[in-house]
């Protein structure tokens, strides 16, 4: 049976249950200091093959595990039950449509920010269309924000947590109070670093720019699947620090991420950049899609089929 979103079912703490009856107590230290870790994996429905497929599945979990022990929580299940857990959610719900699914593992019980455990997990399916606003537009006029993105020596993006996307918030609520659909931040020595919620490239004279992982970047799976898919398409993929006034120059800009997709950057502190999908923009795009909907056979490794 299908269920509306606000009753899909979820899975939380090994049983599937409606939604409203999955519930934590407003002591945990999830809910005082959002002490979580989580990724968002990206699900797209084949409607040639009715199948539904997860994208990059075991590099999802390699990133929270390592967040996991970043922040030192223990995994309270392993890979194989954490891949269970996700394909047992999507077929309860028996969805035939793109997804985001959240895969959570948080810190539960009466402890404090500095607690361990007990650590548990709820995978939480979101329709494509339900989620923020930013990540269903055609095109974004951002701004560079205010505010300086989180780094290694304070709070280290690398790290997948709830907590990280406070600072994310300060970014969006400025942009969006200015009148952009997003913001660009940059980071503690002035450069480049990412959106609120997605990595940052652009072109210039050809090749594709984006910032280093050291450059106060989440080590994002679609920067990488941009950054194979490009090079495999003859692109030539420069990783180097990038100057503010460099984004208001650039031939074409996108934001990418599991959520964005590939999303063009129309203008920067409205410099204009273009007013549609710019050509290398557009190719790796399409080459996005046939790698997330499983009909890129060279690279078919990168889709788990969910049925
Ligand atoms: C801050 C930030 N940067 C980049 C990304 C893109 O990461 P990924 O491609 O792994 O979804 C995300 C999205 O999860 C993000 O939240």
């Amino acid at each position: 049976m299908k269920y509306d979103v606000a009753n899909r079912r979820i899975w939380f703490k090994g049983e599937i249950l409606n939604v409203n009856d999955a519930k934590i107590n407003v002591l945990a230290p999830t809910s005082q200091f959002g002490l979580n870790v989580f990724e968002g994996i990206p699900c797209y429905w084949n409607d040639d093959e009715k199948q539904l497929y997860a994208f990059r599945l075991e590099d999802h979990y390699a990133r929270l595990i390592r967040s996991l022990k970043l922040i030192q929580i223990k995994a309270p299940y392993t890979v194989d039950e954490m891949k269970k857990a996700l394909i047992d959610t999507v077929k309860a719900n028996e969805y035939d449509e793109n997804l985001s699914v959240r895969q959570t593992i948080f810190v539960d019980g009466f402890g404090s920010w500095g607690s361990e455990e007990p650590a548990d997990m709820f995978v939480a399916p979101i329709p494509r269309g339900r989620t923020s606003a930013e990540y269903n537009k055609k095109g974004l006029n951002c701004c560079v924000t205010s505010w300086q993105r989180i780094d290694d020596t304070t709070l280290s993006p690398r790290i997948k947590c709830g907590a990280n996307y406070i600072n994310s918030r300060m970014g969006q609520r400025e942009a969006l109070r200015n009148g952009y659909d997003t913001c660009i931040f940059l980071n503690a020595k002035g450069k480049v670093s990412e959106g609120p919620g997605s990595c940052f490239f652009m072109i210039k004279g050809g090749k594709l720019v984006t910032p280093q992982l050291t450059d106060s970047v989440l080590e994002s799976i679609t920067r990488d699947t941009v950054i194979t898919l490009a090079k495999e398409s003859g692109i030539e993929v420069v990783e180097r620090s990038i100057d503010r006034t460099e984004l208001y120059t650039a031939d074409e800009a996108f934001l990418c991420g599991s959520a964005m997709e590939i999303t063009p950057v129309y203008s920067v502190d409205k410099y204009s950049i273009t007013n549609n999908v710019g050509e290398i923009t557009g190719i790796l795009h399409k080459k996005y899609l046939d790698a997330v909907l499983g009909t890129d056979e060279q690279h078919k490794a990168w889709v788990t089929a969910v049925y």
